[in-house]
C-alpha cells in the first residue's frame, strides 16, 4: 500500500470535506447534516449534491457519483488517487512521506521519458533528408511553419526504425509496449505502431509528451491512428494544442476537430486553437477547457456530423458556466481549408460575427418548423420556450424571448408566459425527483457502474443495509454473523470483508482509508450506502436482525431453486425424458 493508513486519515481531518468543496460549490441549502448544491460533474438547475460533515462524504442524488474528499479532488481536479493525495497535502500543508509515494511513479517517469525520446526521433527523422515523403506532406498542407512549435514528426515507412533506436537507449520490450509505441508482432517480435505518419505529439500543459496521433500521408485508412491510453495518457482526460492554447491572450479557447485545423489555425494568428483527440468533448474536457477560460468559441467541420457535434459540445460545456459560441464556416468543410482559400482576416470576421450558443440554437430550433404555418410556429414556441427556460439568466431569458416571441409571431407576455410555465413545470419535477430520492427507504438501486451490477436486488437491499448499520453504528454491534461468502454481490462482500476487518483491529471506517483498497466506483457506491440515515440508533438493532434474516432467507431460495433444478435435472435423466 503506497500510503499509510494514519497517513490518509490526518489527510482527511486537516481537509474538512464542507471546506474542499465549498471552494469549488457554493453550498446553499441545509437539510438535516446535508448541505446542497448544484453538482459540478453533471447539469442541473436545482440542488442535488450533498455534502454531508458528518460523515465526511459526498453524494449526488442526480447523477449517482460520491466518495471522499480524496474522491471529489480526483474528480473536478482530473487527478490520479496519488496526485490528490499530494494535492490536499499541500492544501493543508502536510507532508508526503518520502518512502509511501505512489509506487507508479517511476514508471510514469520512464514513460514520459521514452515519449519525449520517440518524439525527439520522429521529428529528426522529418528534418533529415529521407524524411522527404513527411515534408512533402507538410508543404502541401502549408504548414511548414508549425513543425516547430507543435514538435511535429515523421514515423518511417518501416517496421522497426522506432524499436530499434528506443532498444538502443536503453528502453525495455515491455516499456516500448505499455506506451503504446510498439506491438507484438505474431512471431513474438515487436514493431512499429506509427509507420509512414505524420506525428503530432500530444502535449499536457506540464509539458510533457503523453501520447501521439499520426496521420496518414494519403487518403489511406485509418486517417488518423492515435495512442490508446496509457499510465500517462487518457484521450477523453487531454485536449491537443491545450499545452499552447492555455498561453493565448485571446480571452477565449477556440474549440475545433482536427488536428489540423489547430495547427492551422495556430499558423494564422489563432494561438488558442485546440481539439478533442478523435473522441467527441467528454465532460473531462470540458472541465479542463473550463480551467484555463471562462469563454469558448466552437468552430467544428461545417458538415452534418460536425454540427451535431458542436451541439453536444454546447451541452456539456453548458454546466460549466461558460460563454459559448459557434462558428460557421461557409464554403468550406472546415477552418483549414476556409483559412487556406481566404485568410486569416477572413476568419478573424468570423469569429467577431459567431452567434452565442443560444442564438445557434434558436437558429436550428427555427429551421426545424415551417414558420410560415400555424402549427409550425406553434411547434418553435413550445421548442424555443422549452430552449430559453433552461437559460439559467433572467437577462438572457428576456433577451431572446424576445427574439424568439417575434419569430414565432406572439405578443413577448404570451411567449414569457409559455417560458415561466416550462420553468414552473422544469423546477416541480427535479424537486420531486430529489425528495423521491432523498427520502427513499433504503433501498438498492443499481449502481453505477455495470460491472458492478447486482444479481439478486432483493438481497443486496439487505446487504446495503447491514454497511450501512455496521459503519454508522459501529460500537452497537459485536461480531455479525455473516461472512462475505453470505452477500450475493461480490463488490458489497468485498466491502463488508473490509469493513468488518477494520473493525475488529479497532480502527475508524473513513472512505479516505478504503480509497486505498477499492477503485472509484466501489467507493461511489459505498457513499451511496453511507448517505442514508433512516434508520436511527435506536432501531438499529432491529433492523440488522431483519437485514440478516433478508439475507438468509434469499440464500435458503437459491439453493432450494438449485437443489429442485438439480433434482429436476436427475429425474429427467432416469426416466429418460428431455434431450
Ligand atoms: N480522427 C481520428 N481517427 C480517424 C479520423 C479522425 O482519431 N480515423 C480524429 C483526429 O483527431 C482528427 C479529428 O478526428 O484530427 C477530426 O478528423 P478530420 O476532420 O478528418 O481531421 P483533420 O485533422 O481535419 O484532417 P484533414 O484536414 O487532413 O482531413
Ligand atoms: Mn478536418
Amino acid at each position: 500500500m503506497p500510503f499509510s493508513e494514519d497517513f490518509l486519515e490526518e489527510l482527511s481531518r486537516r481537509n474538512d470535506i464542507v471546506d474542499v468543496v465549498s471552494g469549488y460549490v457554493p453550498l446553499t441549502k441545509r437539510s438535516g447534516a446535508n448541505m446542497f448544491g448544484l453538482c459540478p460533474f453533471h447539469g442541473e438547475k436545482t440542488p442535488s449534491f450533498s455534502v454531508n460533515a458528518d460523515k465526511q462524504i459526498y453524494h449526488c442524488f442526480g447523477c449517482g457519483k460520491g466518495g471522499s474528499v480524496i474522491n471529489f479532488i480526483m474528480e473536478i481536479e482530473n487527478l490520479s488517487f496519488p496526485d490528490a493525495v499530494q494535492f490536499l497535502a499541500r492544501r493543508a500543508g502536510m507532508e508526503v512521506p518520502e518512502d509511501t509515494q505512489d509506487v507508479n511513479r517511476g514508471r510514469r517517469t520512464r514513460m514520459l521519458d521514452l515519449n519525449r525520446e520517440a518524439a525527439r526521433f520522429f521529428h529528426a527523422r522529418l528534418m533529415e533528408d529521407a524524411g522527404r515523403a513527411g515534408q512533402a506532406y507538410v508543404d502541401r498542407r502549408g504548414i511548414r511553419s508549425m513543425v516547430k512549435p507543435f514538435g511535429m514528426g515523421f514515423a518511417p515507412d518501416s517496421w522497426q526504425s522506432l524499436t530499434d533506436a528506443m532498444t538502443a537507449k536503453g528502453y525495455t520490450r515491455q516499456e516500448l509496449v505499455d506506451a503504446g509505441l510498439c506491438r507484438v508482432g505474431k512471431s513474438g517480435g515487436l514493431y512499429d505502431y506509427f509507420r509512414n505518419r505524420l506525428m503530432f505529439p500530444v502535449i499536457d500543459v506540464r509539458g510533457n509528451v503523453i501520447g501521439f496521433s499520426g496521420r496518414i500521408l494519403d487518403d489511406g485508412e485509418p486517417k488518423y491512428l492515435n495512442s490508446p491510453d496509457t499510465l500517462v495518457y487518457s484521450k477523453s482526460h487531454s485536449l491537443f494544442a491545450l499545452n499552447l492554447a492555455k498561453k493565448s491572450k485571446s480571452g477565449y479557447i477556440l474549440l475545433a476537430e482536427g488536428n489540423i485545423d489547430v495547427v492551422s489555425l495556430h499558423q494564422a494568428g489563432f494561438d488558442s486553437a485546440v481539439a478533442s483527440l478523435g473522441t467527441s468533448l467528454t465532460a473531462d474536457q470540458a472541465r479542463l477547457l473550463a480551467r484555463y477560460t471562462s469563454q469558448v468559441i466552437i468552430a467544428y467541420d461545417n458538415d452534418a456530423a460536425g454540427q451535431k457535434a458542436a451541439q453536444r459540445a454546447i451541452g456539456i460545456l453548458q454546466p460549466l458556466d461558460l460563454r459559448i459560441n459557434v462558428v460557421k464556416i461557409p464554403g468550406a468543410k472546415d477552418p483549414d481549408e476556409f483559412i487556406q482559400a481566404n485568410g486569416p482576416q477572413a476568419f478573424r470576421n468570423l469569429i467577431e460575427r459567431s452567434g452565442n450558443q443560444v442564438e445557434y440554437r434558436l437558429e436550428q430550433t427555427a429551421a426545424e418548423y415551417a414558420l410560415d404555418t400555424d402549427a409550425g410556429r406553434v411547434g418553435y414556441l413550445r421548442a424555443a420556450a422549452k430552449l430559453i427556460a433552461s437559460l439559467p439568466g433572467s437577462v438572457e431569458r428576456e433577451i431572446y424571448g424576445l427574439r424568439a416571441a417575434e419569430k414565432a409571431g406572439v405578443s413577448p407576455e404570451a411567449f414569457k408566459l409559455e417560458v415561466e410555465r416550462v420553468r414552473k413545470q422544469n423546477a416541480a419535477a427535479a424537486r420531486k425527483q430529489r425528495d423521491r430520492e432523498a427520502s427513499a427507504p433504503l433501498r438498492a438501486v443499481q449502481p453505477q457502474s455495470r460491472e458492478l451490477r447486482f444479481e439478486n436486488v432483493r438481497s443486496a437491499v439487505a446487504e446495503e443495509g447491514v454497511l450501512n448499520l455496521l459503519c454508522r453504528f459501529p460500537e452497537q454491534f459485536g461480531a455479525v454473523p455473516l461472512t462475505a461468502a453470505d452477500f450475493t454481490s461480490p463488490v458489497l462482500g468485498g466491502l463488508y470483508e473490509a469493513v468488518t476487518e477494520r473493525l475488529r483491529q479497532g480502527r475508524s471506517v473513513s472512505l479516505a482509508a478504503l480509497g486505498q483498497q477499492f477503485g472509484p466506483d466501489e467507493l461511489t457506491l459505498l457513499a451511496k450506502i453511507l448517505q442514508h440515515d433512516e434508520i436511527s440508533a435506536p432501531a438499529a438493532q432491529q433492523a440488522m436482525g431483519d437485514y440478516i434474516n433478508k439475507i438468509r432467507a434469499e440464500r435458503d431460495r437459491a439453493t432450494r431453486g438449485q437443489d429442485l433444478r438439480g433434482y429436476a435435472e436427475k429425474l429427467k435423466q432416469t426416466k429418460g425424458y428431455g434431450s
